[in-house]
């Protein structure tokens, strides 16, 4: 494996039962790169991240990674019951049980919420919720960050601000990041790679070579879409937002 080379798959196939849930997949990730995977509903986005982490290991072909992983799963939900502070929830991400006060302060701030680190997560805003997580998958100082939908639940203002700490952090520390995202317009802007799942790999290539034609075929709703300046928008109609 290269030197600049994260992450290589080489003929990667899962089956669950007799349906294909991967089908031959194959490609490699070079470090520093900020990759966005999108599909439809259903293309095996998540079974892919899980098998990069190690959740899924039944599969066939071979997955290399070179680092040490951090991961912000799809669908985390918060108990906002439960009466812990933003400190403790970014120390929850560190496996090492060795005081990392200083690590977890900066994290903190640098997610833009220095002076919060004793208010309740439960009162805390999804946005802020969400940089939070950022800040605990980064405690343990990972060479690859992996994100499942970042952005679910979270309003535009709160997306944008959390897309451009990522490209952030992706610059400052040369982090991999591999995100999965529904957002094709923030993909387009923010990522230097882009990767279209359904099953198979349809494409998977530098952001400005993607072509729509592609993307057509993996999203019915497409036409919703309009490219400019090398990013894609979703058309709006009057008096929407
Ligand atoms: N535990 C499971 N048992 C059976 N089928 C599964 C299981 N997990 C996933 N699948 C199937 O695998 C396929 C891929 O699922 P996956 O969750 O990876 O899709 P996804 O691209 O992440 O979708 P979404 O955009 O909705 O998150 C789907 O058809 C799903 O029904
Ligand atoms: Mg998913």
């Amino acid at each position: 494996m290269a030197n600049d080379i994260a992450v290589v798959v080489r003929d990667l196939n899962y089956l669950i039962g007799e349906k294909y849930i991967l089908k031959n997949i194959n490609f490699s990730i070079k470090k520093g790169d900020f990759v966005g995977i999108v599909g439809p509903n259903g293309a095996g986005k998540s079974t892919l991240i899980k098998i990069l982490i190690g959740e899924i290991d039944n599969y066939t072909g071979e997955v290399m990674i070179k680092g040490k992983i951090g991961y912000l799963p799809q669908f985390q939900t918060f108990n906002r019951e439960v009466p812990i502070n933003a400190y403790q929830f970014v120390k929850m991400g560190s496996y090492k049980n060795k005081k990392n006060v200083k690590l977890i302060e900066k994290l903190i701030e640098e997610v833009g919420l220095s002076g919060k680190e004793k208010q309740l997560v439960g009162t805390m805003s999804g946005g802020e919720i969400q940089r939070l997580s950022l800040a605990r998958a980064l405690i343990s100082e990972p060479d690859i960050l992996i994100l499942d939908e970042p952005e679910a639940g979270v309003d535009q203002m709160g997306k944008a601000r959390f897309y451009e700490l990522l490209e952030e952090f992706q610059k400052r520390l040369n982090l991999t990041i591999i995100m999965v995202s529904h957002d094709i317009g923030m993909v387009f802007e923010k990522c230097t790679t882009v990767m279209c799942l359904n099953k198979t790999l349809h494409c998977h290539g530098p952001t400005e070579k993607i072509k729509p034609d592609e993307l057509k075929l993996l999203f019915p709703d497409f036409d919703l879409w309009i490219r400019s300046k090398n990013h894609y928008e979703r058309e709006h109609e009057h008096g929407d937002i």
